[in-house]
């Protein structure tokens, strides 16, 4: 059954498959100047090779937050680490949470919950709730730590500027800790206002999980980045020290020359191809009643589906995979209330274009499997 499976063990099926929209990893082909840099790579090896480690991670770390418009970023304090992704960078943050309870945001990807959940305490907040912040009691009174992922994954949804001065003005009168996962926030300038220049500002205590990993398409060649207020930076400081020395030099000038490469306009053509996808799948369905894309205005590299019945989301996800086109169906997103994703699946944009139409094709086989469902009614 696919509802015991995690959203990766999902996700690995569809590698090597016929047609892979399931992860929202970047698989689309490179542009012209991102070929220019991958035939660089032996003189950036050599050259890596020359450099002292701690310039050439301080120049990556500067490249990438700056090209997000991260110009307040810990980096000249030494408080940002960098490891292999971001979700090396959550087991590590799970490790300096032992002893906090964590309010963490609903619906999200399962991989963050079942990371944090293995170590610490855990309970649900909404993004209304974050957005109006407005907390359940048992937030309010017993989490110490509220993990937040902005943009989220898989709804598209952004936490604003005033959002999260608020909601830094909140933990700090409560002695909460705020964590964000920004992994997305390459694909959408709502979410690139300067959060440090926010974070610091208020004098919170903050993690945030930065992530190289979702926004170039270099066969998994990526870095997480750990950016940690001054409170929590031994924390964090030893517990990496217990998986990781340092991450590779040469990993870290590609982050840097990829991040020029994005400041210079690769990133604005990221976002033209992640919107024409988008807009093809909702033309497509466009005159289709019974079929919502719930997110319009979602900006991230993936988009859901809503299908009028939880019986015909798991009939056309199977009819799908049977066919070998691989997208995701959204239970898992819901860690606490799978239910509330039973109607969903959710779509990878980072693709080609052709990929895209494909699967579109082979989705339209299943708009009259669903109209005869309904018909009879089951
Ligand atoms: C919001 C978010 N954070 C972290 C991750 C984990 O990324 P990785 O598999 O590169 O570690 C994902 C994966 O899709 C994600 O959606």
């Amino acid at each position: 059954m696919t509802t015991d499976l995690n959203l990766t063990e999902l996700e690995l099926r569809a590698i090597g498959a016929e047609l892979n929209l399931a992860d929202g990893h970047p698989r689309q082909d490179l542009t012209k100047s991102q070929c220019d840099v991958v035939a660089q790579f032996p003189d950036l090896f050599w050259f890596s090779r020359q450099q002292i480690f701690s310039e050439i991670e301080r120049k990556a770390q500067t490249a990438f937050l700056t090209a997000l418009g991260q110009h307040m970023a810990p980096v000249q304090a030494g408080r940002v680490y960098s490891v292999y992704s971001s979700s090396v960078a959550t087991m590590v943050l799970a490790n300096a949470l032992r002893g906090h309870r964590v309010a963490m945001l609903h619906p999200t990807f399962d991989n963050i919950h079942a990371i944090l959940s293995k170590v610490v305490p855990v309970m649900s907040m909404s993004e209304s709730e974050i957005a109006e912040i407005r907390f359940s009691d048992e937030v309010d009174k017993q989490a110490t730590c509220l993990f937040i992922t902005t943009p989220n994954n898989p709804t598209g949804w952004v936490l604003t500027q005033s959002a999260l001065e608020g909601l830094c003005c909140y933990c700090l009168r409560k002695g909460k800790v705020l964590c964000l996962d920004v992994s997305f926030r390459g694909f959408d300038i709502r979410a690139q206002f300067d959060h440090y220049a926010v974070l610091e500002r208020t004098g919170v205590e903050y993690v945030l999980v930065e992530d190289t990993g979702k926004l170039w398409p270099l066969q998994e060649l990526k870095l997480g980045f750990l950016a940690v207020s001054e409170g929590f930076r031994e924390k964090v400081h030893h517990c990496l020290s217990d998986v990781l020395l340092t991450v590779s030099p040469f990993l870290l000038q590609l982050v840097e020359v990829f991040s020029l490469d994005g400041a210079a306009g690769g990133f604005e053509r990221l976002h033209a191809l992640i919107a024409e996808n988008r807009k093809m799948i909702v033309d497509a369905l466009d005159g289709f009643e019974d079929i919502k894309v719930p997110d319009c205005d979602a900006r991230i590299s993936v988009c859901r589906l809503q299908l009028p019945t939880s019986l015909q989301a798991e009939k056309a996800y199977k009819f799908l995979t049977s066919r070998g086109v691989h997208v995701l169906p959204c239970r898992q997103f819901y860690w606490e209330r799978p239910e509330d994703g039973a109607r969903l699946i959710r779509i990878a944009l980072a693709r080609n274009k052709k990929v895209v139409a494909e699967f579109l094709s082979q989705f339209s086989m299943v708009l009259p499997n669903i109209r005869e469902t309904r018909a009879s009614g089951r």
